[in-house]
């Protein structure tokens, strides 16, 4: 059942070409974004005025970069936010607001709630759903599947992958209509979305690699995840990543706070995994690993081949093939994952069922 796996969760990372493939390619008609299940006329794209995105755990991540994504190519205003909070929160729903609503098992309670709130007080939803017929696909206005398949892990991988397919795919198909890009851009966007399935691919072929790397962090105390803008939204997941599921004790920053408070945690010897995919923050990124390293942090980059710079300032680099800068968290949570993975494996941690922790949140 494992396919020959020793955990679900290695099964399901290996899936990831295959369910990015399955949820992209139903959507891609030529040179045309079709996403029928919408329901939205190019008129109902244009009345769009601000998405709002709610979600639990690592939706919530897919949802952060969705944020950068959406603002980014299509240039419409997202706000994004914790289910949990959004439902008490007494949220202003304007004409013209799209929610979105992301949910891998479409049964989180207060995912589910803040879709009935928002509903309640005129919104149209949109459910990003992998599972077929759920409460959140039942009673969401609209639903646009990932095509992941079950996951079984408790720690979510393929699920998550597909959810950021969809925000691109959102993203590409509102930009179209908005007029923010180019066709010869959306061209571009096209085709590094049609390579994403073998570059994943690549990554994972990788593994043994980040099994020898992660073996030497098995007695971590601390690891921190910092990132930037898009590598930011990374360096969420990649942190939830490793701690659900080898119990080590892991956060993420945004690069550009670590001295509001952060950096007195680093300590000699202090693991601190920096993500730079972005080249317009390459430097500023390395000024913040230059900042750790320099108060005895050992610095891991995830960073794009090519960047001929972040040796200077790192200990250990994995490299990620070439993509736009917008898709490149689906290529950089792949070593993460791994990461995480290897590290609960190395500890003889439940992977697939990690202490006090449910596939489905059902209870608030
Ligand atoms: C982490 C993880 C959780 C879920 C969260 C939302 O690996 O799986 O953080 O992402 O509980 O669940 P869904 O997507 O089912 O609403």
């Amino acid at each position: 059942e494992k396919g020959g796996c020793e955990h679900f969760m290695l099964k399901e990372m290996y899936e990831q070409p295959k369910a990015i493939t399955d949820t992209f390619s139903p959507r891609l008609k030529g040179k045309e974004i079709v996403i029928e299940e919408l329901g939205m006329s190019d008129e109902d794209i244009l009345s769009v005025k601000k998405m709002m995105i709610v979600a639990c755990g690592s939706a919530y991540h897919a949802g952060v970069t969705g944020k950068y994504v959406l603002e980014g190519m299509a240039r419409i205003p997202v706000e994004v936010d914790l289910a949990s909070e959004y439902r008490y929160r007494d949220p202003l729903i304007e004409e013209g607001t799209l929610m979105i609503i992301i949910s891998q098992s479409g049964e989180t309670a207060d995912s589910l709630a803040a879709l009935r709130d928002s509903r309640s007080r005129g919104a149209k939803v949109l459910g990003i759903v992998n599972v077929v017929g759920s409460s959140i696909a039942r009673e969401a206005d609209n639903v646009m599947y990932t095509w992941a398949g079950p996951e079984i892990a408790v720690a979510t991988t393929k699920a998550y992958s597909c959810q950021l397919i969809a925000l691109y795919l959102l993203a590409m198909k509102f930009a179209k209509v908005r007029g923010t890009v180019t066709d010869q851009e959306l061209e571009g966007y096209i085709e590094d979305l049609k390579r994403i399935p073998e570059q994943v691919e690549m990554l994972l072929n990788n593994k043994n690699r980040i099994q020898k790397f992660a073996t030497r962090y098995l007695a971590a105390r601390d690891v921190f995840f910092i990132g930037r803008g898009i590598d930011y939204a990374i360096s969420l997941e990649g942190s939830l990543k490793l701690k659900e599921i080898s119990y080590i004790h892991s956060e993420a920053y945004a690069a550009g706070e670590l001295k509001h408070g952060t950096i007195s945690l680093i300590e000699e010897g202090t693991l601190v995994a920096a993500v730079l995919t972005q080249e317009k923050l390459y430097q500023k990124m390395i000024s913040n690993m230059v900042e750790v390293r320099t108060r005895g942090a050992f610095v891991l980059a995830v960073t794009n081949e090519g960047n001929g710079e972040v040796k200077r300032a790192a200990d250990y680099v994995i490299y990620i093939p070439e993509t736009n800068p917008y898709f490149t968290n689906s290529l950089a949570i792949i070593p993460l994952q791994l990461f995480g993975y290897y590290i609960s494996v190395g500890k003889g941690c439940d992977v697939d069922k990690p202490r006090n922790l449910a596939k489905s949140v059902t209870v608030e």
